[in-house]
């Protein structure tokens, strides 16, 4: 029986490999994708999830929600300088041997539902059942909390990327850039009693493809696929190479969407997890306590926590989904 998952997503690059490799997994069942401003503004995360959906998803597709667009974080950082203009490692660059765009937008429908609403009739129909995957600020997430908490506590489990543990930040030294554009929200979710999965930069940062593994990918997988991979990720692999000397694309949000196929990819570990809310400098910082004596009475551990990967296993895995044909 596939796991039936909601996909809650700001595409972004390593968002898009992630939602193509949830799409084609057949261990999990996509009832809908929802749209959250993070990497990209709201419309422009949703166009992305729209044309993703248009190029590789199922037909019918599933349903696809548009978030809130209003976030707490109180600085407004997007991502586009690494994941480009739209998000998508700017795809307008890229023409079809005729000159034609290679990648067209299809129009992207007036009356998509809300994703508050979405997530909650779905719990309506599959009380703990649904796994709800995310892959952006959290912001959608505390808002359905806020309206209807004791039906949205009947999720199975709530897989997160986000956070960093013992490792810097990315967006600041001290935050995750998911957990630092909504840290209200995600405080709220951090809180909330859900079953989390927290698969923080600790363990994202070790699982990434290079280059000639992007080339070599490519060549084995189908089209259009393999030109996507090679034109959406070589914005990301500049910026990489650039700003930060490793040439390379990390699969935060692939590895979060493993996470949810096959949990042995991670070792966690239970502990009492927090988000940095009040302070400037290190707004966003998720602080876990680590003492070898807690009082867990005070602050009982809340969130499994990823701290250890097998990266070889992910990136087997992750490798043999987009080549199969
Ligand atoms: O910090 C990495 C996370 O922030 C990923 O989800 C990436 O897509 C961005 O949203
Ligand atoms: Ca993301």
């Amino acid at each position: 029986m596939a796991k039936r998952v909601i996909i809650d997503t700001d595409p972004g690059v390593d968002d898009a490999l992630a939602l193509i490799l949830a799409l084609r997994s057949p261990e999990l069942q996509v009832e809908a994708i929802t749209t959250v401003s993070g990497n990209v503004p709201l419309e422009q995360a949703t166009k992305n999830a729209y044309l993703l959906l248009d190029l590789f998803g199922p037909k019918p597709p599933p349903i696809l929600a548009r978030g809130r667009a209003r976030s707490s974080g109180k600085r407004r950082i997007m991502a586009q300088s690494v994941h480009g203009s739209d998000g998508l490692g700017e795809l307008n660059r890229f023409k079809n041997p005729d000159g034609s765009t290679r990648y067209l937008y299809p129009k992207l429908p007036r009356d998509l539902p809300d994703a508050t609403e979405v997530l909650l009739d779905l719990l309506k129909r599959y009380p703990d059942e649904l796994t709800l995957i995310s892959l952006g600020p959290l912001t959608n997430l505390a808002e359905a909390l806020l309206t209807d908490a004791k039906r949205v506590k009947r999720l199975r489990e709530v897989v997160i990327m986000g956070g960093a543990i013992g490792v810097p930040g990315n967006i600041t030294p001290a935050a995750e850039f998911n957990i630092f554009m909504d840290p209200y929200a995600a405080q709220r979710v951090f809180k909330s009693g859900l079953p989390i999965k927290l698969v923080p930069l600790d363990v994202t940062e070790k699982v990434c493809l290079r280059p000639m593994e992007i080339e070599n990918l490519a060549q084995a997988m189908e089209e259009p696929l393999g030109s996507f991979l090679c034109d959406a990720t070589s914005k990301v692999v500049e910026y990489m190479r650039q700003v930060q000397g490793v040439e390379a694309i990390l699969l935060h949000d692939p590895l979060a969407v493993g996470v949810a196929i096959d949990p042995y990819m991670v070792k966690t570990t239970l502990l009492h997890v927090e988000v940095e809310t009040q302070a400037c400098i290190t707004q966003g910082m998720t602080i876990a306590d680590l003492r070898p004596i807690r009082n867990d009475l005070e602050q009982p551990p809340n969130i499994q926590v990823a701290l250890e990967v097998d990266t070889k296993l992910f990136l087997s895995f992750f490798k043999e989904r987009l080549c199969r044909r």
